[in-house]
């Protein structure tokens, strides 16, 4: 693993903006798999900043999304599909016929987990996979306890898991209790990760990555056993390390 440790935030986002830039331009039809929530919205502004400076085009990206809400239609603005729409694709030049979020509206969950899984093997598997990381140490929505060898899949969010997701909604009880989400292998499949981790909340999550053992108690912890994994992570975040 390369551990890379940035001062902030901004600093996080400008090194995952390069990291990511470097691949994109020097991958032929790169793969990427991409995640949501805060920690990498500052990287998207950067890539779409980049991409207006004529530095990296994304018409040759296929894209495959970690994660998605069950019952949140695309349109729903706490969708992540929504959410990558309006905070990525839609100021860049990537094409939405080559970018797959899961339907977390389907009427048959397990075949459109299935489906998932088809269409990223049938892109050749993912070259850069990025990962938030949960304060729980989930990685995608792959909640504590996950087995190694799961693919994408219906999953039980956690009651801490719902808690911290529900400051983008109204209420609690608006937030969606279950999910679709790449399995870990499925994460462990790509052929290279980026792992980002900002601010003291996942602190802890960090060190018992950094620190322990590799256990499906922490999912994060499975990145330990990947050939080529780097984290940028902020001084908060590694002050529990
Ligand atoms: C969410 C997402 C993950 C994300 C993580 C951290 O629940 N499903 O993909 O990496 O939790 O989110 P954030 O970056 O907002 O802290």
């Amino acid at each position: 693993m390369e551990i890379i440790k940035v001062k902030d935030y901004d600093a996080m986002s400008e090194a995952a903006c390069s990291f990511m830039v470097e691949r994109i331009n020097r991958i032929d039809h790169p793969v990427l798999g991409l995640a949501t929530g805060s920690t990498p919205e500052g990287l998207y502004k950067r890539l779409i900043e980049k991409y207006k400076l004529g530095e990296v085009s994304f018409k040759n990206v296929k894209s495959f999304n970690l994660d998605e809400y069950v019952g949140l239609d695309k349109n729903d603005p706490n969708s992540y599909y929504y959410f990558m729409k309006t905070k990525l694709f839609d100021h860049v030049d990537i094409f939405m016929d080559n970018v797959r979020v899961p339907n977390g509206t389907a009427d048959d969950l397990q075949q459109e987990c299935q489906e998932h899984e088809n269409a990223i093997r049938a892109a050749g598997g993912i070259d850069v996979q990025l990962l938030g990381i949960g304060a729980n140490g989930h990685i995608g929505f792959n909640e504590p306890g996950t087995p190694f060898t799961s693919r994408t899949h219906v999953v039980d969010l956690e009651e801490s898991t719902i808690k911290a997701n529900s400051r983008f909604f109204n209420s609690i009880e608006e937030v969606p209790t279950q999910a679709i989400s790449m399995g870990i292998e499925t994460i462990m499949n790509s052929k290279e990760i980026l792992l980002l981790v900002s601010g003291e909340s996942k602190a802890e999550a960090l060190a018992k990555l950094l620190n322990g053992e590799v256990t499906e108690e922490v999912p994060a912890s499975v990145l330990k056993n990947h050939p080529k994994v780097t984290i940028i992570a902020d001084e908060a975040a590694f002050s529990a390390a």
